[in-house]
Formats: C-alpha cells, structure tokens, sequence
C-alpha cells in the first residue's frame, strides 16, 4: 500500500497531525454527553483524538470504537499508544484507506452513534465519506468533522453540509462541525 506521508518522520507528522488542545476535551466532553455505543473515527493518526474518545467511553461503560487510518507508521503508533494507556480492548485499529475500507466498516457496523471525521480533508471526499455515514447513522446520532477551516474545499464541504434538508442542526465549535440529522427528537 502507498503510503499517505512517505516524506515525513514521525516529528514532523506529529507537530501537525493530532488532535488541537483544545478541541480533545470537548471530543472527550461530548462523548461523555452522548454516551455513544458505537463509534467510528476516519484518521487515527497517532490515535491521540481515539485516546480523548476511549477515556470518555470508558468512563461511561460503554463504547466501541473502530478507527481507520491510511498510513502504517501512525498505525504501529496508535496502536502501542493504546495498550500504553489501558484503552486497547475497546478498540478497533484498521489500516487501509477510507476509499476502500469505509464501506465495509459501515457493513460491519450497522448502526453508528458518532462519527469523528479527522482525514483526508478535501471537499469532495469529506462529502462523500458523510453521505455514506448519514444512512448508517442511529437517531440522534451525531458526525463530527474536524478542520472545517482547513482549506477552501473543507469550508465549501462544511456549507454544503449543514445545508442539506436533513440535517437537523450544525454547529461549529472551535473549527469541529457538529452535524446531527432529522431524525433525531430528543
Ligand atoms: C489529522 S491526522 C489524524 C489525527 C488524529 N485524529 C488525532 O487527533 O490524533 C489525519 C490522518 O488521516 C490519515 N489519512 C488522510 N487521508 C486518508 C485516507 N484517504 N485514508 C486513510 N487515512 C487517511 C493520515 O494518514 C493522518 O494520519
């Protein structure tokens, strides 16, 4: 498999490729709030953004968390940071690429509770990784993006997004896009 960063060491992908610090709480925050059962993140990185979600699912008892990432060194990463931490067993490592693993994921799945968004940020496959979620996502189900200011094609995404006729709220917090449907009546 390609690779997605061949050119940068481990430094030079870290400084730029986790989670902001101020928007790891409100992750670990929200997933307290929502209490969601099954969880699906697109960009694992060095799974520092998994680590905000595995603490708080681990606090609330519940949780399962499936990450993707592309790259294999973040992978080996993520995945030693989380036996480091004890957070192991509730997750989910896949490497492969959101092209060609998404789809079977969301197979796998079934429902999804929440969703964070943290790769690949370009408008036509952001749009197109949150049509495949949407259908896939429970009521009252929430899809986090992360990056909305990215570039021009992330912000062109996030106006399409919370435009559409069936999403129910979209909020922005900090440069993450909240993005709840319809069916959502809580
Ligand atoms: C911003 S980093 C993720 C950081 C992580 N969520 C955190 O906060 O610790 C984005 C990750 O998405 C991965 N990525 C980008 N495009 C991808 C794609 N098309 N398929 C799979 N992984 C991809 C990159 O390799 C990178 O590790």
């Amino acid at each position: 498999m390609a690779e997605v960063f061949p050119q940068k060491t481990v430094a030079q992908f870290a400084e730029r490729a986790c989670i902001h610090p101020k928007r790891g709480p409100f992750l670990f925050r929200l997933v307290r709030e929502l209490q969601p059962m099954t969880i699906l993140e697109l960009g694992t990185g060095f799974g520092i953004s998994t680590l905000y979600i595995a603490a708080a699912s681990k606090l609330n008892g519940t949780g399962n968390i499936t990450t993707l990432e592309g790259a294999s060194q973040p992978v080996r990463i993520a995945r030693s940071n989380f036996e480091k931490a004890g957070l192991g067993g509730n997750i989910t490592s896949i490497h492969g690429f959101f092209q060609d693993t998404l789809d079977g994921i969301l197979a796998t799945l079934g429902e999804v509770d929440f969703v964070f968004i943290d790769g690949h940020h370009e408008e036509e496959p952001t749009l197109s990784y949150v049509h495949k979620i949407l259908p896939r996502l429970s009521a009252c189900g929430m899809i986090v993006l992360d990056d909305i200011d990215w570039s021009e094609g992330m912000m062109k995404a996030w106006r399409v997004l919370s435009g559409l006729p069936f999403i129910e709220s979209a909020t922005a917090y900090q440069w993450i896009g909240l993005l709840t449907p319809i069916p959502c009546k809580n």
